[in-house]
């Protein structure tokens, strides 16, 4: 596989640079392509959305979605997934419910690498059967940007670049596999992407998988998708929302004491993250101010079931990634 980004590729930072860029890889996917079929997966992601709108102005009804709910998503991401691309943008799109099998088959494994692989693995059994079950494609889409092709060579097993799709006989189109984060969301503004999804922050493939530390429980796991959830309200009120690059949250599989109406808790804590960064190769640490972050932890205090405290990590990248697993 060919994975060093062309010299011939300049940066692209205007419309008009977009605009060429989606020309041109509508031409190279119509060829590579021709009649035959391509099955995508859709995370709702940034990469996927926009690698699924150049796939569909490409080949159009030929693009078959598939969207995997693993279990692992955030707070109404799926319905916002169905109602984006099937109700917007017309697409064809199967809607899978695998959280039961994703969850039992993480059970227990701890080791973050093992996640990842087990997740990814899983992930490419449900494309199988789902492709099994349509028997005429030929090709698999990924929304493969170049962070990935660079981190996968040494750091994490990013479940979506390696070898395990020549396994199922399919070709891969990876219509954005040498572009930079910044440089698929302007492609994504000049295909008629709406913002809200254009500008969107990234998500790991792994999801919320990979911040739920050590093994995944069901409980710890919807901690995490609640606090998530108030982060990223938050940031809306605050209009931090399209000003920091990346913010979540992550549940670590310890157990701290505290304090609540006068009894003795034992609790998860919450700890927030929010970075920015061009190309997620290095970061720095947002400075929220105090009063954002109190109104943050006061609601995941009482809002987030098996919570008794807030953390916020003020580590750059190096020496942290982005991610803690
Ligand atoms: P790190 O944690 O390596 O993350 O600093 C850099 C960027 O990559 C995202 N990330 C992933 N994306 N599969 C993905 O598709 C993964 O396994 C994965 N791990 C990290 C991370 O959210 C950040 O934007």
């Amino acid at each position: 596989m060919n994975d060093v980004r062309p010299e011939s590729l300049k940066r692209i930072e205007t419309s008009a640079q977009a605009k060429a860029y989606i020309e041109n890889e509508v031409a190279s996917i119509k060829k590579q392509v021709g009649n035959k079929k391509v099955l995508l997966a859709l995370s709702g992601g940034v990469d996927s959305s926009v690698c699924a709108a150049l796939l569909i102005k490409a080949i159009g009804k030929n693009l078959v979605c598939v969207h995997v709910n693993h279990g692992l998503l955030r707070k109404g991401e799926s319905e916002q997934v169905i109602s984006v691309f099937k109700e917007q943008l017309g697409a064809t799109l199967i809607y899978v419910d695998a959280v039961d099998r994703f969850l039992d088959n993480l059970k227990g494994i701890s080791d973050p690498e093992d996640k990842r692989k087990t997740i990814g693995k899983i992930f490419i059994d449900v494309f199988k059967e789902e492709s099994q079950k349509l028997n005429d494609i030929s090709f698999l889409g990924q929304g493969t940007i170049y962070p990935d092709i660079l981190e996968s060579k040494g750091v994490k097993a990013h479940h979506n670049v390696g070898g395990l799709p020549e396994e199922l006989g399919f070709e891969l189109v990876e219509p954005v596999k040498f572009l930079y984060k910044d440089e698929v969301r302007i492609v994504g503004k000049e295909l008629g992407l709406p913002d809200s999804m254009v500008y969107r922050q990234p998500f790991p493939g792994p999801g919320l998988g990979v911040r739920c530390l050590g093994a995944i429980t069901r409980d710890r796991l919807e901690a995490l998708r609640e606090s998530d959830y108030i982060l990223r309200d938050e940031f809306k009120k605050a209009n931090l929302e399209g000003k920091v690059w990346q913010y979540f949250t992550i549940v670590p599989d310890l157990k701290s004491t505290g304090i609540t109406d006068g009894m003795r808790t034992f609790e998860w804590p919450v700890i927030i993250r929010a970075v920015n960064t061009r190309d997620a190769v290095s970061a720095t640490v947002e400075e929220i101010p105090y009063e954002i972050l109190f109104k943050i932890r006061d609601r995941i205090l009482s809002e987030v079931k098996g919570v008794n405290r807030v953390l916020y990590d003020i580590t750059n990248k190096p020496t942290a990634t982005i991610e803690w697993e």
